[in-house]
């Protein structure tokens, strides 16, 4: 019998409308976060270790390959609470330039038989300065953090590359890893910067500003063909890597999909998983690569390492299924690794591709 049950939190918190369970959420995190007894008693119960699952990937130990998705801690509130529920790593963010409150409520959906979510949050957040001042005291933190960066809804796309200009010159500073979110469909004319110029001159310009890795993170909603050569285009231009994917708007997933925001899920799962199997075999021995969509158990999570993913993420599945979901897939994880005859997981990294 296990000392938590998420069943019963769940049923609480699914009364409730989506962002207000995620507010409420939001308060447990945060008594986590000020209280290191809490936190020490988490840790117990929710992390798994074992030296397999270990990787050191930009000059960081990743205890395990396990991270928190983008947009579950926006404003990096919650960075040692996460910490404690068994995550390798986290992602903060998006953050924009300037704070912003993002779209009209309701704006996040649950699609319960279908365990996955619709969002059209707006990147809301506290902005760049904030977010710095709160994150700046994790400067040497053993826990990898990601930082996603997004430019505002009121910056034209003419001006899009200024803000994210500015968000590297006050932001890379901080975290392991930079992520350029170009791919959110929540912020009109966003997912046009998936360009081929503007991709060259994004990366270009951002490796003059900072030596951090900066990855790129794509929509699942284009072909495998152009996913490949925006991606190329990043890489030559000095990117780090490649976080697939971003929500869907393929609003046919579901007959009780809303015509707006994003899907992410176990409806997200296939198109995720396409779009990264043509990413990892492309890509997987020559640059980072994270896979992010629909992910929910160890299987789908090893079957991703060997598509050629150093690491995975989870947004929506920890929704639905709870703490204990780190611990889980890392333990059946470092079992089916073991199985295999791997004695780390890098090994098991684009085993599907290699000779
Ligand atoms: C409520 C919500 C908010 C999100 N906000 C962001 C965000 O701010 N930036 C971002 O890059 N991705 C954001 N995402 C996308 C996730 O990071 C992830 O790419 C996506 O949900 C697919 O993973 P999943 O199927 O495990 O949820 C958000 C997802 C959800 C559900």
């Amino acid at each position: 019998m296990s000392l938590f049950s998420y069943d019963t939190i769940k049923k609480v918190l699914f009364k409730c409308d989506p962002e207000s369970a995620h507010a409420l959420a939001g308060f447990g995190f945060s008594i986590l976060e000020k209280c290191p007894i809490i936190r020490k008693i988490t840790s117990k119960c929710f992390t798994y270790e074992d030296a397999i699952l270990s990787q050191e990937l930009f000059g960081t130990l990743f205890k395990n390959p396990i991270g928190l998705g983008a947009g579950f801690d926006k404003n990096a509130q919650y960075i040692k609470a996460i910490q404690t529920l068994g995550f390798g790593y986290t992602e903060i963010g998006t953050i924009t330039p300037k704070p912003q409150s993002g779209n009209a409520k309701p704006r996040l959906f649950r699609l319960i038989k279908e365990r996955s979510l619709q969002n059209a949050m707006g990147f809301n957040n506290d902005g760049m300065d904030v977010i710095a001042k709160r994150v700046a005291k994790y400067d040497n933190f053993a826990f990898p953090i990601g930082v996603n960066i997004g430019k505002n809804k009121v910056t034209p796309e003419d001006k899009a590359l200024s803000d994210y200009e500015i968000l590297l010159k006050n932001l890379s500073t901080f975290g392991h890893y930079v992520v350029i979110n170009i791919s959110s469909p929540n912020t009109p004319g966003l997912r046009d910067l998936q360009n081929e110029a503007f991709v060259t001159q994004l990366f270009t310009t951002a490796k003059k500003i900072t030596q951090k890795p900066i990855l790129l993170k794509i929509a699942p909603d284009m072909s495998e063909e152009d996913a490949l050569t925006l991606c190329k285009l990043a890489l030559d231009a000095g990117g780090s890597g490649i976080v697939a994917t971003n929500t869907t708007i393929d609003y046919t997933l579901s007959d009780e999909a809303k015509d707006f925001g994003g899907i992410s899920g176990k409806l997200l799962k296939e198109k995720s998983r396409a779009i990264f199997k043509a990413v990892g075999k492309e890509f997987y021995d020559k640059t980072l690569l994270i896979s992010v969509g629909g992910i929910d158990n160890a299987k789908e999570a090893y079957e991703r390492i060997k598509d050629g993913a150093s690491l995975v993420q989870i947004y929506t599945a920890f929704i639905f299924k709870g703490p204990y979901l780190c611990k889980n897939i890392n333990t059946e994880l470092a079992e089916l690794l073991k199985a295999d005859g791997y004695t780390n997981i890098s090994q098991a990294v684009g085993a599907h591709w290699k000779k």
